[in-house]
Parts: C-alpha cells; sequence; structure tokens
C-alpha cells in the first residue's frame, strides 16, 4: 500500500512534542512492513533542513483566498529516516523556525494542506490512503470530498489520527474565503457551533478517525472541548490504536545521548551512573529517590500543580526525595519554578526550556517520572520511562490508564491516582519513597517494566487493517 502521512511535525526534522514522535516512526515501521509509507509536512528551517541533502519533486501554484503563491516540494535524498520524506515550501508562510506560535498560524496551516491537496491531485497515479495528523491537516479530507478542484481525489480513502482534541484549530466564518471553492451545500462539513472547525470537520469528512489511546477514545464523547457530541454521533467509524515507541532511538542499550548505557542485566548499575552524573550535574542529592517531570507546562499537563505539590513535599517530607524539572510552556509556571531553584539545595533543580539530551538523560538517570496529566490522549514518556527502567507516577487517565498497572495490583509497576491535586501527588511521593526502601521489589519493578513490548512493531498492523477496511 501506499501511505501518505500528512503532519505539522515528524520527529527529527521538527518535534514540539509527541506528534513528531509519532510521526518520525509508525512510517518507518509501515515500510519495514513492506509498505510505501511517505510523509510530507512543512519546510520550516530547521537544522535538520540545513544538515541534509534534497531534490526538488515538484512545484507549483495555488491561492489562498486572493493570495495567489508558489510553492515548491523538496524531498530527502536519502531515505535517512526509512521512509520518504517531503517538505513543503511556501515563501512568507511556512519559512519560519519554529513549527508553531505565530499570529498566522490559521493561514498558514491552510496554505500548507492546500498545496499538499494540489500536488497529490496531480499525479498521476493516487495513493492508497491519505492519513492526516491533528487539526493542522483537518481541512484536507473536506477539501478532498467536497472541493471542485480535487475532485478526483474524492475516492481516496482518509484517515485522521487525533493526538490531541484539546486544540481544534477553530477559525471564523470569514476565513472561509481561503478554502479552495466547494460545493456550498456541504458548508455543515466544516462547521461546529458557528465556526470554521478543522478538528471537528475531520471527524465527520475522514473515511476512518483513530485516536492514540482506546481510554481517549472513550473520554472524547465525554470531554473533548465542546465535540461530546459528535463524538458520541460518529462513535461508529471512530477507534482508538495505543502509540507505539520507536525502540530504535530509545533503547538505553545503544543511546548515543546517554551519559551511560545499560541493559536489563545491567539496569541497577547502568541508572546508578546516570543518575550520579545528573545529580552532580545539578546539584542534587544522589542519595535520594529522584522524581523527575519532562514536558510541556500547560494545564493539560497540570503543570501549574508543580510548584505547590512540590514546595508541601520538600516541607513535609523534607530529605527524603529530590525533584529535577525539565519544561517550557506557560510563562507564570516556568517563572514560578525556575524560581525555587536554590530554595532547596540538593532537592530541587528546574531546568527551563526544550533539551531533547537532557530528556534522555534524565530517563534513564531518573528513579521515577511524574505524570500528573489533565488530558493525556497517549502519552509516552512513560514508555520512554518504562523502557529505561524509570518507574511512572500518573494519573489514571487516557493513555496513562492504559500502559501504567499500579503496584498494589497483580503484577503492578507503576503508582497511579485519581486527580490532578497537591494531595494526590503528595501521597504518590510517599508511596514513591516507600518502594524505593524496598530495593527487591523496587528492581524487580524496574525489570519488569523495561520488558514490556511498546514497539511499533506489534501496533503496526492495526494501522493496516484500518487502510485494508477501508479499499
Ligand atoms: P505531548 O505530545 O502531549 O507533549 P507526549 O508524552 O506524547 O506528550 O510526548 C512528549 C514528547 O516531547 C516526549 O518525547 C518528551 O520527551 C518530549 N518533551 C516534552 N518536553 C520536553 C522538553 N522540555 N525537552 C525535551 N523533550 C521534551
Ligand atoms: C499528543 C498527546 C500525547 C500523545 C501524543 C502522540 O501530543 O498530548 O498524549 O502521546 O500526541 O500521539
Amino acid at each position: 500500500m501506499e501511505i501518505i502521512h500528512v503532519s505539522a511535525e515528524c520527529y527529527p526534522v521538527a518535534k514540539a512534542g509527541g506528534l513528531g514522535d509519532v510521526v518520525g516512526a509508525l512510517p518507518k515501521y509501515q515500510c519495514q512492513a513492506g509498505h510505501v509509507a511517505k510523509v510530507v509536512m512543512p519546510m520550516y528551517r530547521t537544522k535538520f533542513l540545513a544538515n541534509n541533502e534534497w531534490d526538488v519533486d515538484f512545484e507549483g501554484n495555488t491561492n489562498l483566498g486572493d493570495y495567489f503563491f508558489n510553492y515548491t516540494i523538496i524531498k530527502e535524498r536519502t531515505n535517512k529516516l526509512g521512509f520518504d520524506l517531503y517538505l513543503v515550501d511556501i515563501f512568507g508562510l511556512l519559512d519560519r523556525e519554529k513549527v508553531y506560535g505565530y499570529d498566522d498560524d490559521t493561514e498558514r496551516f491552510t496554505a500548507f494542506q492546500i498545496a499538499v491537496v494540489n500536488w497529490m491531485s496531480s499525479w498521476e497515479h493516487k495513493p492508497d490512503v491519505v492519513h492526516c495528523h491533528d487539526h493542522h491537516t483537518g481541512l484536507i479530507p473536506f477539501m478532498m470530498k467536497n472541493c471542485f478542484a480535487y475532485r478526483n481525489l474524492s475516492f481516496v480513502p482518509t484517515v485522521f489520527t487525533i493526538h490531541n482534541g484539546q486544540y481544534q484549530g477553530t477559525m471564523d466564518w470569514s476565513k472561509s474565503k481561503n478554502i479552495p471553492e466547494y460545493d456550498s451545500w456541504k458548508w455543515g462539513d466544516l462547521d461546529w457551533h458557528n465556526s470554521i472547525n478543522p478538528l471537528a470537520s475531520a471527524v465527520k469528512c475522514a473515511w476512518k478517525v483513530t485516536t492514540v489511546s482506546q481510554s481517549y477514545m472513550n473520554e472524547l464523547r465525554y470531554n473533548s472541548n465542546g465535540l461530546e457530541d459528535l463524538f458520541e454521533y460518529e462513535r461508529g467509524k471512530c477507534v482508538g490504536i495505543l502509540n507505539g515507541i520507536d525502540n530504535d532511538v530509545w533503547n538505553p542499550e545503544t543511546d548515543s545521548y546517554l551519559h551511560d548505557n545499560f541493559k536489563l542485566s545491567t539496569v541497577v548499575s547502568g541508572k546508578k551512573k546516570n543518575k550520579e552524573e545528573l545529580c552532580k550535574r545539578f546539584g542534587l542529592n544522589p542519595d535520594l529517590p529522584l522524581i523527575v517531570f519532562i514536558g510541556r507546562l500547560v494545564g493539560e499537563k497540570a503543570a501549574e500543580i508543580l510548584p505547590d505539590a512540590i514546595n508541601s513535599v520538600l516541607y513535609n517530607m523534607n530529605g527524603q526525595v529530590s525533584f529535577l524539572i525539565l519544561g517550557s510552556g506557560d510563562p507564570h509556571i516556568e517563572w514560578q519554578l525556575s524560581n525555587m531553584n536554590g530554595n532547596y539545595p540538593g532537592l530541587y533543580h528546574a531546568v527551563i526550556g526544550y533539551d531533547e539530551t537532557l530528556s534522555h538523560n534524565m530517563y534513564a538517570g531518573a528513579d521515577f517520572l511524574l505524570m500528573p496529566s489533565r488530558v493525556e490522549p497517549c502519552g509516552l514518556n512513560q514508555m520512554y520511562a518504562m523502557r529505561y527502567g524509570t518507574v511512572p507516577m500518573v494519573r489514571s487517565t487516557g493513555g496513562l490508564q492504559d500502559t501504567v498497572v499500579d503496584m498494589g495490583a497483580w503484577e503492578g509497576f507503576g503508582i497511579r491516582f485519581n486527580n490532578a491535586t497537591v494531595s494526590d501527588v503528595h501521597y504518590s511521593v510517599s508511596r514513591a519513597v516507600s518502594v524505593y526502601q524496598d530495593k527487591t521489589h523496587f528492581n524487580w519493578m524496574r525489570k519488569h517494566m523495561m520488558q514490556i513490548d511498546h514497539s511499533w512493531e506489534s501496533t503496526v498492523e492495526q494501522y493496516l487493517n484500518i487502510y485494508r477496511s477501508l479499499k
């Protein structure tokens, strides 16, 4: 099968979160399973662009409302990522350093999607499926189905994967002029509550909708930022497929970012060395259990409870546990967390920013990874932590619930709690401290987790079955 993935992110080209990891891995494993998977994404001005070789694949032109634009599609020359990678360049819109965060993001991603559809429509052959990811690509199923200029794509199946339903790309109806001319009777396919809603549109128009865990799929019907009724209505075409992780990238035995590599048989000494290095670097006491948080500092991740929760723990359980934080996001949370640096010598440090190398070293050197997320469609951090023998402490929601078994249950290896509150975090920290002291149990949990299979190899088939069902 020929599968075209369309996404705003793809690791290592450009990544803001887990979407990048998934789109950088799933196509590779689809190719390894004997299919032709390709990725098309915007040509941001990233290091990856500068450090690799490219050929021009296509040059076209089209328009975004009144704005006529040329676009160029380049292709990476060496199949470096294990799949064909195409970047779309649109002068003045996509030629930026960051993925998101510009005032004209709506126009940038609308133009990107139009260029992708325009390009595919020019092909002599047609792909077997177009697989779109998140709201930045959510208008594509509508355009392929309803735009006059792209009628030759209307029979190509589309799959839409929701990595995060909180963000929907909503825009005012005045922006409808930017969408290529379509059958006006179909305006309802774009609309949700009197706005154009690309996520809702994709749920209506894609042939199949997936999300990244089964529990999150169920949650969307009760809690999806206003789309609950839509998910209830469309539940027949929605399925949850748990993400995998890329075991080539996330392997403690070969991970080149790590200070010390280790494997199952050397996990205890290997993690100790990585922890000592981390603690030395950030002035932490290596004899205490080390709890880390890695992630976006936003409400979805319940990051705003971290300052109070950590203050409360370090005040009441002084000298029993230490924390290391890596994250960026809400400026107020960033300010609170970094302001705490120095308040608890040997027990606390926060690094504000995005640092891929440090994140790998934290998964390897930590004893516990805290994720109090309010919403977690899948969550990759807890799976990376498990592969690196780090015990996850997670709120029971979405993919966290589907991947972590509480240590109180049969063969349990993690710590789960129900509420994103200071008291629940506090209680889970006290459970962490006591299991850390029981070395036999603690080391059993580490080894048990490391052997759980979350590889893409075992997940890829579920996507292929969905594509097959659409033929
Ligand atoms: P989300 O996509 O919602 O942010 P995931 O758990 O799916 O959450 O994926 C987050 C990914 O981003 C992981 O690969 C994690 O290691 C990485 N990440 C998040 N914040 C940072 C950061 N500040 N520095 C380095 N990596 C980060
Ligand atoms: C989103 C979700 C996260 C998920 C990731 C990859 O960013 O917030 O839970 O793991 O996408 O699917």
